[in-house]
């Protein structure tokens, strides 16, 4: 499979190839990818994270249609998909993130309406920038906006999440939709996973964010995803024999897990290492980026990179391969492989002025590597999801 990037588009052009499509105007809404600066597998533990959205977007056009029916096609796939709004259930293909995100806003109690739907993604496929969460928010933003009833934003995000949950079958964490719902421009968001409280924090001038796709995604990347959150909680049920108020990692010290070490297995005892240590990794980096620390970013960056290719093993070749490539170009700063794991992309920072030179040292060095082309963005931290009028 390809991970090419597809390249932007501008509104104007999906509004009209939309409206073609569609046989008449469209109401227009994106939701973006999304890269995480630090803070890995942290938010289904209920820790911390710190996102940022990418300006790659999934635009999901759409007009009102009678009666309960939602159809719907895509400038990316070959298969439309027409389900009614009475009998949602999980369906093959990616009509079923639409099917999840419906049933997930009408289990809130949002009542929706018929639509033709037109859905087109500039997020890649399978390199780990949350291209399913764009696709949940603006589908689902267009939905609950067509229904002309009002909603809150956090609406988008549990229907996001249920569509993962009940309908793909990834035990995720909250934090690709809510980025892609409430990011701002310039900004990365310090999100706390157990309460929804979040801080914005603004990307220093100092640095450029570059995301480097290795261009693999291994196969087992679902499989070990919810096998980590099993691992994580057979820690939390251990640690909790002796402090039963432990309700996630996010309650567990070090100190408190290193001295309960003899009672985890090995693996467990790993797994748990990088989620309490990553926690802190995430405050102390939203600190440093307040500061302009970039030596103590560096660090971190390098620091949670170690943790999570030793202690929570989701790193694979290519993505140290590019971690190394990136570290030794012109104008690095800091860098450890974001999002999921077994393949996908790693989060730069680099020196605004050298990204060009940043870039082609980084491709270079990766394709002799690992015989691979990397596909490497610059990207401003960008907005959440919109209509676009
Ligand atoms: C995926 C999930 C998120 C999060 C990251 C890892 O992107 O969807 O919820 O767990 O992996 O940080």
């Amino acid at each position: 499979m390809s991970l090419a990037l597809p390249q932007p588009q501008t509104p104007a052009a999906v509004r009209e190839m939309a409206s073609a499509r569609l046989g008449g105007p469209v109401r227009l809404f994106r939701a973006p990818g999304r890269v995480n600066l630090i803070g890995e597998h942290t938010d289904y533990n209920l820790g911390f994270v710190l996102p940022a959205a990418i300006d790659r977007y999934t635009y999901a056009a759409a007009r009102p249609r009678a009666g309960r029916e939602l159809r719907m096609s895509s400038a990316q796939f070959p298969e439309t998909f027409t389900l009614s709004l009475d009998r949602l259930q999980p369906i093959r293909g990616w009509g079923n993130y639409l099917a999840g995100v419906a049933d997930g806003l009408q289990a809130q109690g949002l009542s929706l309406q018929g639509a033709d739907l037109f859905v087109t993604s500039e997020v890649p496929h399978g390199a780990g920038l949350s291209s399913s969460a764009a696709l949940e928010i603006s589908t689902g933003l267009a939905l609950a906006a067509l229904s002309g009833a009002p909603f809150d934003p956090l609406h988008l995000v549990r229907a996001g999440q249920h569509a993962e949950h009940a309908f793909a079958g990834t035990q995720s964490g909250v934090m690709d939709q809510f980025i892609s719902t409430f990011a701002r421009a310039g900004h990365a968001l310090r999100l706390d996973c157990r309460n929804l409280e979040w801080e914005l924090v603004a990307l220093p001038a100092g640095c450029a964010l570059v995301v480097c796709n290795t261009g693999v995604k291994h196969e087992l990347a679902g499989s070990e995803y919810n096998q980590r959150r099993k691992e994580c909680e057979i820690g939390v049920d251990l640690l909790r024999r002796d402090r039963p108020e432990i309700a996630s990692l996010r309650d567990v010290t070090l100190a408190e897990l290193n001295a309960h070490q003899s009672e985890l297995t090995p693996v467990v005892f790993r797994r748990c290492r990088h989620i309490v240590t990553e926690n802190q990794r995430v405050q102390d980096a939203v600190r440093a980026f307040h500061e302009g620390n970039f030596a103590r970013l560096h660090r971190l960056f390098a620091a949670s990179h170690a943790s999570m290719r030793d202690d929570y093993e989701i790193s694979c070749r290519e993505l140290d391969l590019m971690v190394a490539a990136a570290e030794a170009a012109p104008g690095f700063l800091a860098g450890r492989m974001t999002g999921g794991g077994f393949g996908g992309c790693t989060v730069n920072l680099v020196r605004p002025n050298l990204v060009d030179s940043f870039r082609s040292a980084t491709a270079q060095a990766y394709a002799q590597a690992s015989g691979l082309e990397a596909e490497i963005i610059a990207t401003p931290a960008a907005a959440g999801c919109e209509e676009l009028r």
